[in-house]
């Protein structure tokens, strides 16, 4: 087994080479994907890697929606998913058709539309957001009201910190969203010494009941940085496998069990090989709503 995934990795190693191609991994990816990525980071950061990268091959290990980001950026690229079948579920809790239906009663306000969202969304948007600035991005609009979209958790959390009036959607991240004040609870009791920090797709609740609120990218930095030793995490739980390689010498508990992404669960080894090897799945946009989505995307890339 040790011996076939070793294999594996020097078959990705050689197609890598051969295809000029750059691996990325999202922070929620499995150990094994982590560690054979060129680069592992939050939303903001891959998609700051992509638009930069010389790959003439980019390989998504993450979601459809951050593939297609890629697809948006770098469009003269090969954007590979290795497995298809992961999607986000909050992506496809907003459609464009609905959104054109909301801006009719909000012709006022600047549509903000955080990245996990169809890329047709995206191309009826004013700027693109991530958790990791999505605050700081929306007090710097010019307008006093802010369509949110589709993430009604992390639009709360914005919310509270903006003097603007911020229009919510009801969508929400079904691994985050998942977890409750009395799991918060029941982790602080059974680690009464540790901190917590939570992501801003968890419910408002929660977000207050934390410590420190942060993207996955703004995680890996604290922990780096804190003298806290012990951190309960709030996110999903592939980040933990990263805090606790970067930082041996402190410890770190899953907020709950239930926070799990299984869509970031599908890509393993195997798929990136095959991936390599046929240049399949390929994800791409048509080109009228790439040249639309573009625009905010690279408002949000410019804005920090
Ligand atoms: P980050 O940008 O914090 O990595 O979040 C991505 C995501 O999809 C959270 O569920």
């Amino acid at each position: 087994m040790e011996e076939n995934k070793q294999a594996i990795i020097e078959r990705i190693q050689e197609l890598k080479i051969l295809r000029n191609a750059v691996i990325l991994a999202h922070n929620y990816q499995i150990d094994e994907v982590q560690d054979v990525a060129d680069f592992v980071g939050d939303s903001f950061e891959l998609s700051r890697i992509a638009a930069q990268s010389g790959a003439d091959v980019i390989v998504f290990c993450g979601v459809h929606f951050m593939a297609e980001g890629v697809a948006i950026l770098a469009p003269d690229r090969i954007v590979l998913l290795p497995e298809i079948k992961a999607g986000c579920p909050l992506a496809d809790m907003i459609t464009v058709e609905a959104l054109r239906e909301k801006k009719k009663q909000h012709p006022d306000a600047m549509v903000v539309t955080y990245i996990n969202s169809p890329a047709a969304v995206k191309a009826e948007s004013d700027i693109c957001v991530t958790s990791s600035n999505a605050v700081r991005i929306v007090n710097s609009l010019e307008t006093d009201e802010v369509l949110f979209v589709p993430d009604m958790n992390l639009g709360s959390f914005v919310a509270g910190q903006t003097d603007k009036r911020v229009i919510l959607w009801d969508g929400y991240c079904v691994t985050h969203h998942r977890v409750t004040l009395a799991d918060a609870a029941a982790a602080r009791k059974s680690h009464p010494d540790a901190v917590i920090m939570v992501h801003p797709e968890c419910r408002p609740d929660v977000v207050k009941a934390a410590d420190y609120v942060f993207s996955t990218g703004g995680m890996i930095k604290f922990a780096r940085e804190t003298d806290h030793q012990k951190i309960i995490v709030g996110t999903e739980m592939g980040l933990v496998y990263r805090l606790q390689k970067e930082n041996p010498e402190k410890q770190f508990y899953l907020l709950s069990q239930g926070l799990i992404c299984p869509n970031m669960k599908y890509t393993n080894l195997e798929k990136v090989s095959k991936a390599l090897e046929t240049l399949q799945p390929r994800i791409t946009v048509p080109q009228t709503i790439r040249d639309l989505a573009r625009r905010p995307l690279e408002r949000m890339l410019a804005a920090v």
